[in-house]
């Protein structure tokens, strides 16, 4: 559905040039919902904005529904632009227009009259769960409304493709979930391919299929959301993957010395990595009673992605080290990923 060929964009300011985006080349399929992570300045925005050529790329060429858009005429782009609705993070409603008149916006010009234009609002503003708010002003709606209202309004001219620019970044958690659900769910419905630029792993985690990743105007990673979470091979996507698999909360702990995650003599302190192949056996109880170790957890984070588990546990380890280095390796065996994050013995001889 969307095409990116070694897209690239340079911005010139008065400190010099910013190549925002940097030879991108990628595919998103018809009907998915594609995600697109990276911290601030990453150049997610430029990069979706050279998706419907509101920025025009300084080389490479944009595939829309098999159509290169860097190539046609300014009418025919306008036309295809239709095709694309947009969202952002400040919902852009005009402030002096009712609700309705916001979503009729776009349908000028479409050969409507002005009383089927009223219909097709409507409607659009019933798929968003708004109807009541027709006449009401953007001032006197919530974040998670207005949001609606900028959904019915991307969709008017009846779409092929949504990209989503932060849509949620100024929502709370909760709305958000919603804005996400109603995502996935017109999604579904209307066929849509929608675009999802975040910062955030969990709006990911939630709606997309496939993720790239981005980092200084490249896409340094990609795949299946389930796969990056699971194996991030980046230390840019562990890190975003770890904001939202609370694991790495651990080293903040150790670093500070705190008593909970200090092992005891002979203790070893172990991070354990699940996914998908091991969660659902009894691999703790089965490693302690196997091997005569005793193992307590410290601290815990799983989650479901895609419908399958990602995350791990923190654990205390204690008993005889041969057989500690035993019950690791059986761990190891059933694809657990294991690593030492404090020993215990070590610790012992220092303090020797
Ligand atoms: N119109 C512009 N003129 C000059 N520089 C720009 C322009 N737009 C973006 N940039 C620069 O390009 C780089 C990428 O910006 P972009 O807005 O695409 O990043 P982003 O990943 O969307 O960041 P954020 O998460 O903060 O929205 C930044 O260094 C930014 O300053
Ligand atoms: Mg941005």
């Amino acid at each position: 559905m969307i095409e990116l060929k070694n897209v690239s964009k340079t911005f010139s300011t008065p400190s010099g040039s910013v190549e925002a985006v940097r030879g991108v080349s990628l595919r998103i399929q018809a009907g998915e919902i594609f995600g697109i992570i990276g911290l601030s300045g990453a150049g997610k925005s430029t990069l979706v904005q050279c998706m419907n050529l509101l920025q025009r790329p300084d080389a490479g060429s944009v595939i829309v529904g098999g159509c290169d858009l860097t190539a046609v005429s300014p009418r025919e782009l306008r036309e295809k632009r239709r095709g694309i609705g947009m969202i952002f993070q400040h919902f852009n409603l005009m402030a002096s227009r009712t609700v309705l008149q916001n979503v009729m916006f776009p349908l000028r010009g479409s050969g409507m009259t002005r009383q089927q234009q009223r219909t097709r609002a409507f409607e659009l503003l019933q798929l968003v769960g708004l109807p009541d708010k027709a006449d009401a002003y953007p001032s006197q709606l919530s974040g998670g409304q207005k949001q609606r209202v900028a959904i019915a309004r991307a969709l008017a001219p009846n779409p092929r493709v949504l990209l989503c620019d932060e849509a949620t970044s100024a929502l709370d958690p909760q709305t958000t979930r919603s804005i996400l659900q109603l995502l996935r769910d017109l999604g579904r419905r209307l066929g849509l391919t929608i675009v999802v630029i975040t910062h955030e792993m969990a709006v990911v985690k939630e709606i997309c299929g496939r993720v790239a990743v981005m980092q200084s105007g490249r896409i340094v990673e990609q795949g299946d959301v389930y796969a990056v979470f699971s194996h991030p091979r980046e230390d840019i996507t562990r890190e975003l993957v770890g904001a939202a698999v609370h694991l790495r909360q651990i080293d903040e702990l150790v670093h500070a010395g705190s008593a909970a995650v200090t092992p005891g003599p002979g203790q070893l302190l172990l991070r354990l990595t699940y996914s998908a192949d091991n969660v659902s056996e009894a691999l703790i109880s089965t490693a302690s009673r196997r091997f005569g170790v005793d193992l307590s957890i410290v601290f815990g984070s799983i989650e479901l992605v895609q419908g399958a588990p990602v995350g791990g546990l923190v654990i205390l380890a204690g008993g005889e080290r041969a057989r500690l280095e035993q019950a690791v390796r059986f761990l190891i065996s059933k694809n657990v990923g294991v690593e030492v994050v404090l020993d215990g013995k070590s610790f012992a001889k220092a303090g020797a």
